[in-house]
């Protein structure tokens, strides 16, 4: 099963941007535990960032038909991106939203999420690990230890 983690604007930053809110971990640092995790899960992940919102809409548009789900963090988009919440709806490829900050706790205009209504879930305030429960979710939904038993002939 094929998972696309996008990770939104400023991202790319990740270490040294805003540490004491974010952590110290960078993107590939992060990318790189999101891979291990996932193939313990026997998920396959792709991994793409960037910094605009068209591109970011291309990617998911092109989700359909390869991708079982996206892992997205939309970073600021989330607070106003109708443009992404539509491609989101429109791509048919179920989408869970993560944070790394609990973005409940923190200024006024990022408590509320476009993105989160046509989403599956969301998932704020775990660093790193909101990464993770994301998979474990999609691990979950696909019939989770039962059916990796099965395939392990467990
Ligand atoms: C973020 C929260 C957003 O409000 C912020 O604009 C980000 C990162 C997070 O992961 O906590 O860029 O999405």
């Amino acid at each position: 099963m094929k998972v696309l983690v996008l990770h939104g604007p400023n991202l790319n930053l990740l270490g040294r941007r805003e540490p004491e809110i974010y952590g110290t971990k960078t993107l590939d640092q992060l990318n790189e535990e999101i891979e291990a995790l996932a193939s313990q899960l026997g998920l396959e992940v792709e991994f793409f960032q960037s910094n605009h919102e068209g591109v970011l809409i291309d990617r998911i548009q092109q989700a359909a038909g390869t991708y079982s789900w996206i892992v997205f963090n939309p970073g600021a988009f989330s607070h106003y991106s109708y443009a992404l919440r539509d491609a989101i709806a429109g791509a048919g490829v179920p989408t869970i939203e993560v944070h790394l900050s609990n973005i409940q706790a923190r200024e006024e205009f990022r408590r509320h999420s476009v993105i989160a209504p046509v989403c599956a879930g969301q998932i704020s305030g775990f660093g790193a690990a909101s990464y993770f429960l994301a998979l474990y979710a999609i691990f979950e939904r696909a019939g989770g230890v039962q059916a990796q038993n099965e395939l392990t002939g467990f």
